[in-house]
This record gives C-alpha cells, structure tokens and sequence, in this order.
C-alpha cells in the first residue's frame, strides 16, 4: 500500500531537556542521581545544551519540518522566585535556531523534572504547585510569546504521578502514596489548564496540549470478567483520568476549554492479567504469557511492537473531536532493522488510519538521538541517531535515513512492504 501524507504535515522527532542537555544541576532529578537514590547518573548526557545547533542540523539533514524539545524549569527558576534571563535566553535562541532551518518548534513545558527547590517543598501535591508552575509559564510565553505555535503543558502526566508515588522509581520515589499521586494528578490537570489560558493570552494564535502517553491495554483473557474489569479500571486511570480533569468530554458537541489538539505518545501494548486479591485482582498485573499479534522481537525495554494498538488509539481518541500529533513513538533496540521496521509498520498504520479520515497533524519519532532514558540511564537506545558518550560523536543509523525518504516524500511508498 501506498499511502500520502495530508499536505503540511509536521515530521520529525522529539527530545526532553534532563535527557538530552546534560548538567542540570538545578533539578530533582539530579540532585537524586548524586544522592544515589536513582539508578543512574544523567551527567553531560548528550551535551545538547551546548550542541543544539548541531543536532537541529541533523534533523534538517533528515528531511524534517518540525522538532519537539522541552523547556527545563529548573533552568529558568534554579531558586524559588529568582529567574535567570540567560537561560530565557538560550531557549529563545533554541526557537530561532530551529526556525531558521525550517523545523517547527513543538515545546513541552514539563517533561517529569521539577526545579530541586519545588521538591523539596513537597512537589505536586501541594496545593500552590500549579500556582507556581503558572509563574513559570508566564515568564517563558512573555518571553517566546509568538515564535512558539505548538505547545505542550506537561508529559505523560499519568505516567508521572505512577512512577513518582506509586512505583517509586522517579522522584520524590514514594511508593502506594495513593492520595498524594490523587492530588498530583489534580494538581497537574488544574497547572495544565492555567498553562492553557496563560499561552492563549500571550498568543492568540497558540495551537496548546499536552502529551498524553496513551497504551493500547487489553484484557489476557477477554473471556474473564476478572481481566476484563481489571483492563477497564487501568484504562480509567491511565488513559481517562487526566482528560477527565482537565474537562474533556469524549462524544462531546463542546470542544474542551483546554485542548486545541491532543499529543499521543504510543509506543505498545499492555495486557493485564487480573491475579490474586486485593489490588492484584481489580488493577491486574502485566500479563507474561505468549499472545497473538506479538509477532516481533521485544525491544530493549521489553515493550511489545504492535503497530495495530497505534490505529486502535487513534481511533479511541479521536472521539475527543480534536486535531491528533503523535507526539512520541519509537524503540529502544541495538538491532537498527528492527527499529526500521518499527517505523516502517507504524507509519503504515498512520497512513491508513488517515486515509480513513482520522485527523493526525504530525508525526515525532523517539528520539532524533540516543539520550539519558530516566531509570535506564544510557543503556536504551531510542536515537535516530546514535551517541558516542564519550566522544559526544552523533552516527546517523539506516533506519533515519529510511524515515528521512517518507519526511521528504510526504509519503510512504508502496515498494518499501
Ligand atoms: C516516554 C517519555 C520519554 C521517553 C520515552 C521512551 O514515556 O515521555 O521521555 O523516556 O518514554
């Protein structure tokens, strides 16, 4: 099959600041990876602070038209209250370097770093959080105000809250802090909201969402009540809750107040398993037997490859009424075939399930380069391009110039099946 892409189309790939700039020295996450508390040291990570030039000319050199970066807060308010006009400066200079080579400039304003300082006094689950995280906002739409036409509020907020109080593999690291994660995930709705109204203000025009990681989960046995409940209270929290609290209405003639597109990071599918009792029993576990349709090998993180789950999000998701960006979908993998097919399989899905009508604006692979992946450290590798940590050398793999062909086309093209 042959499939064309909608005329302006955005191609191209996504990074988050802690994993690719290096020496954040002001967030959570690095004060925890000194102290140990995390498995891994994010150091120089890609030096892309200082290498930014460098690496959007790399995405230009691969045919894209637009870049997803994140801004890092603890950057711009290293101490509570005391700005740095430096580093609003450098992200000024971020947007014009990306403009100036034709890349569109899609911006997260959160991607899982906080500023130390925010922490350390209680994080999320504060109930001023969002009023400081709407005085960050101001000062970076005040600053970038119209260059910016895409923005994301916040990353994945649901994996976030999950991986900070309840797994504890994130900052603050709590585990079970059941009604902390509750007021984190309200407290990053009502941030994403107030974010929605500060960007409009200083930009008529701004296109704003935020970045929902959306798995395609499913029951193990949907002939079981158990796994069928287990899979439709996990898809409540994961996939519906935060939409829920920002005010968007699946089927809904009103359009949310707060999203003008939806941001979806698919990477695979989660099938669970209900087991045991008590919590086990109603939220299942990751199931580990064998199923159908996973018919290629895992990647390095042990996520499935089902392209299928990426139509069936669509799908699901397009009953919001709203423009859709795969914000994120790739493969951590040292064997770049697979990473080509990996691609090759989920664009296929993209055009067919366009062709069908769905309305998908973009499409942003994980990731334009190797970089710091948050629990792994640098031992996934997710780049288009490849990272020599110690010589900071980029490596274009086949696999980019595979996906550089379908960017510059607009097109994926039959022969390639
Ligand atoms: C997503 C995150 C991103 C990266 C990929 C692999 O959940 O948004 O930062 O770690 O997974």
């Amino acid at each position: 099959m042959q499939y064309r892409f909608p005329p302006g189309f955005l191609w191209g790939a996504a990074t988050a600041a802690h994993q690719v700039e290096g020496g954040n020295l002001w967030n959570d996450w690095w004060e925890y990876e000194q102290r140990g508390r995390v498995s891994y040291r994010s150091a120089a990570a890609c030096r892309h602070y200082d290498l930014f030039e460098q690496d959007f000319d790399l995405a230009r050199s691969l045919g894209q038209n637009a870049h997803r970066f994140s801004i890092e807060w603890s950057r711009i308010e290293p101490e509570e209250g005391a700005w740095n006009q430096e580093a609003l400066a450098h992200y000024g200079k971020v947007v014009r370097a990306l403009a100036d080579r034709g890349l569109e400039p899609i911006v997260t304003l959160h991607h899982f770093t906080n500023p130390a300082w925010f922490l350390r006094r209680g994080g999320w689950s504060r109930g001023d959080s969002p009023a400081h995280f709407e005085r960050y906002v101001a000062r970076v739409a005040a600053h970038l105000g119209t260059a910016v036409k895409f923005w994301l509020t916040v990353n994945e907020p649901t994996v976030y809250v999950m991986q900070a109080y309840i797994l504890g593999e994130w900052p603050p690291c709590l585990t079970s802090a059941w009604l902390a994660a509750g007021r984190a995930l309200r407290n990053l709705a009502r941030a994403h909201v107030a974010a929605y109204r500060i960007l409009h203000r200083h930009g008529p025009d701004a296109k704003v969402g935020f970045a929902h990681s959306a798995p395609l989960i499913r029951p193990c046995d949907p002939a079981r009540a158990q796994d069928r409940l287990a899979a439709a209270v996990r898809d409540a929290a994961l996939n519906r809750a935060f939409f829920h609290l920002i005010g968007a209405r699946r089927q809904s003639r009103r359009r949310a107040a707060s999203l003008d597109f939806l941001g979806l990071n698919y990477y695979t599918r989660n099938i669970v398993r209900s087991s045991g009792w008590g919590l086990g029993a109603v939220v299942g576990r990751a199931c580990r037997l064998p199923h159908h349709g996973d018919d290629g090998p895992a990647s390095m993180t042990g996520w499935e490859i089902y392209p299928a789950g990426l139509r069936a999000t669509l799908e699901n998701f397009s009953a919001y009424g709203l423009p859709m960006m795969v914000t994120e979908n790739g493969i951590a993998t040292e064997d770049d075939t697979v990473r080509r097919e990996y691609i090759r399989r989920h664009l296929a899905v993209l055009g067919e399930a366009i062709d069908a009508g769905i309305d998908v604006i973009g499409y942003l692979h994980w990731s334009l380069i190797d970089n710091f992946e948050w629990a792994l450290g640098t031992t996934a590798r997710f780049g288009l391009a490849a990272v020599d940590y110690e010589t900071q050398e980029r490596t274009v793999r086949p696999s980019a110039r595979y996906f550089e062909r379908v960017c510059r086309e607009n097109r994926l093209s039959g022969e390639d099946d």
